[in-house]
């Protein structure tokens, strides 16, 4: 199939480009870098030993966005084309609502007015809010804390009603819970500006020496250890989530959780880190962060079920694959 990739030279994205490219698709890229390099996409080819076709545009221009679809005949979309920072989210929350909402319009429109059948949208385990963990796909979302979230939910709801306005038009709604790791090769993987809002990032630039200590955020959750639990996932298990995804869509609606179903604490994470690595890292205590849930994991069948999909990497893969893309990156 020939899929355009709109953010597809981002963290997430690149890493589905390999994937797509291993698969056999031909790959579009549409990303404005705004939070990325082109020279990501190089080295994609690099991986691969194939093309990528690379279009600098932002994906909520119309007019730039329609010329693509004009040019290519395109059979899906995956839309990771989104600002992602949480906390960035609540102080310019216009710029959220417009760039993660008018995204999702102008694409699936043009997917409308082409007529292009399958669409799959990069939703996050966030939407869940303070539901019961493990979070399933049948649950009622609660309001999340920020408008980020908010613009996953809304996105979700405008795409179903798309969907249901056009029994040709499908989607499949991923909600990713903590994507880490990197690219095998260690070429390509997460490289955030700035301090990191993440945790493993945060590790691997501690281990580095880049930063002096991590700061652990609570150790008085009602969790194993007292510090948060999350649903690590290595990026190239995402990565082929998406293909299979894309693959099985046929019709209608289809959410999934791509997730582990596996909850690790923040000291658990430090301590596989170490094991993985030989690396010890400091931390420190602090308060909580402000925004925080006790634990995030997914309920992880349906993907299994109906996907045939399951994550396979484990946690040192993950702490493995992060840090050497680090040691690499400058
Ligand atoms: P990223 O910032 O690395 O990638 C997003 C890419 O989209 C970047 O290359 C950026 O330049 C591009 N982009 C943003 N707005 C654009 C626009 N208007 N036009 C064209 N390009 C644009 O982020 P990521 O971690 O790869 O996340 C990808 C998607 O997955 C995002 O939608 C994000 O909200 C979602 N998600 C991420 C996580 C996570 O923890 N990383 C978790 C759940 C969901
Ligand atoms: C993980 C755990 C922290 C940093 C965020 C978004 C979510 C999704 C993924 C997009 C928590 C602790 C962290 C640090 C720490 N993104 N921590 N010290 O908050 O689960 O999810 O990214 O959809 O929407 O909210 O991920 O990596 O920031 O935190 O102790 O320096 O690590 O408190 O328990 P989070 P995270």
């Amino acid at each position: 199939m020939r899929i355009l990739v709109a953010g597809g030279a981002g963290y997430i994205g690149s890493h589905t480009c390999v994937a797509l490219l291993e698969a056999g698709h031909t790959v579009i890229v549409a990303d404005n870098l705004c939070n990325s390099k082109a020279e990501t996409l190089d080295k994609v080819k690099q991986i691969t030993d194939k093309d990528v076709t690379f279009y600098k545009v932002d994906v909520t221009d119309e007019a730039a966005v329609d010329s693509i679809f004009a040019t290519h005949q395109i059979d899906g979309v995956i839309h990771f084309a989104g600002l992602k920072a949480v906390g960035e989210s609540v102080e310019k929350p216009l710029a959220y609502y417009y760039n993660n909402l008018v995204s999702t319009i102008v694409l699936s429109k043009a997917c409308l007015k082409y007529g292009v059948r399958k669409f799959v949208f990069s939703s996050s385990a966030t939407v869940y809010g303070e539901n019961e963990v493990p979070f399933v796909e049948t649950m009622d979302l609660l309001p999340t804390t920020n408008p980020y979230g908010e613009t996953k939910a809304i996105s979700e709801r405008m795409l179903t009603d798309a969907a249901k306005s056009k029994s040709e038009f499908s989607v499949s709604l991923l909600r990713y819970f903590n994507p880490v790791g990197a690219h095998e090769s260690g070429l390509i993987g997460e490289a955030p500006t700035g301090i990191p809002n993440n945790l493993m990032p945060y590790v691997t630039q501690v281990a580095k020496g880049k930063l002096g200590k991590l700061r652990v955020f609570g150790n008085d959750y009602p969790t194993i250890d007292g510090t948060g639990v999350r649903d690590y996932i290595h990026v190239m298990d995402l990565a082929e989530g998406h293909v299979v995804a894309l693959d099985k869509l046929t019709s209608g609606v289809h959410i999934y959780n791509l997730g582990t179903g596996q909850g690790t604490s923040v000291l658990q994470l430090v301590q596989a880190f170490g094991e993985a690595n030989g690396i010890e890292v400091p931390y420190e205590i602090v308060d909580r962060r402000p925004g925080d849930i006790a634990e995030c994991y997914a309920d992880a069948s349906k993907a299994k079920r109906e996907l045939g999909w399951t994550a396979e990497r484990d946690l040192l893969d993950m702490c493995r694959d992060a840090w050497r893309f680090e040691k690499g990156y400058v």
